[in-house]
């Protein structure tokens, strides 16, 4: 695990995007493994950055996003879909096709997990995985739990999850109650995996996650069991390692 600290945000969205746009120099049919969040919307505009100075091209890339809630409509502000749209996607030459995230509105949720792990299975592995981190140490919506799923899966959502995303609702009753998410086992499988992490508040997570010992309890923590991680800090978050 390679794990960098930053003393500015403008140098650690610079880095974030300057691994993803070697990714693309060198491989232009990356797969990209994308989150939502605060955390990555600093990256996402170095990149946009980088696509509008000619450095960077995503026309032959593909995507494919963690999670989306369930119950959204895919143009809801809050939804997945529109932080993606407005953050990245309307703004770069990424094909809309090749843009996937799964279906919070789906009819059959099991199905549609199904489909979302099969098309992952069927697009040939990712090639970075891009992560943020929830207080609890949830990656995508795997919450801590005794046990974890492996692949995409249906998730109650913790209420500590539901109030720290309440901010991106008019209200927080709002903030739907399940998700769907990718499973540990999936995001797993990634050649690489970038995780980001900002702020004071999520120091200690950051230590038990990076530090601490290998449990469900953490799902973060399993990122250790990876060969090629590599975590992006701001000071802060760093500040008790
Ligand atoms: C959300 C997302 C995660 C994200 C995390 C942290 O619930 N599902 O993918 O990493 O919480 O969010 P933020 O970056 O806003 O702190």
């Amino acid at each position: 695990m390679n794990i960098l600290t930053f003393q500015t945000q403008d140098a650690l969205n610079q880095a974030g995007a300057g691994i993803i746009t070697a990714l693309l120099q060198t491989n232009p049919n990356a797969r990209l493994g994308l989150a939502t969040g605060g955390t990555p919307v600093g990256i996402y505009e170095e990149l946009v950055r980088a696509y509008q100075a000619g450095t960077v091209s995503f026309q032959n890339a593909s995507s494919f996003n963690l999670d989306e809630y369930i119950g959204l409509e895919r143009t809801h502000e809050a939804s997945y879909y529109t932080f993606m749209q407005q953050h990245l996607f309307s703004q770069i030459d990424i094909a809309p096709e090749r843009c996937h995230i799964p279906n919070g509105k789906a009819d059959d949720l099991d199905a549609e997990c199904l489909r979302y792990e099969k098309l992952l299975e069927d697009s040939g592995q990712i090639d970075l995985q891009l992560l943020g981190i929830g207080h609890n140490g949830h990656i995508g919506f795997n919450e801590p739990d005794g046990t974890l799923t492996r692949g995409t899966h249906v998730v109650q959502l913790r209420e500590q999850t539901r109030e720290a995303n309440a901010r991106f609702f008019d209200t927080p009753d709002q903030v739907p109650t399940q998700a769907i998410t990718m499973g540990v086992g999936t995001i797993l499988k990634a050649k690489m995996i970038l995780l980001v992490v900002r702020g004071r508040d999520k120091a200690e997570i950051v230590k038990q996650a990076l530090q601490g010992p290998i449990t469900t309890e953490c799902p973060a923590s399993l990122l250790q069991t990876h060969p090629h991680v590599v975590v992006l800090l701001d000071q802060e978050a760093g500040s008790l390692l």
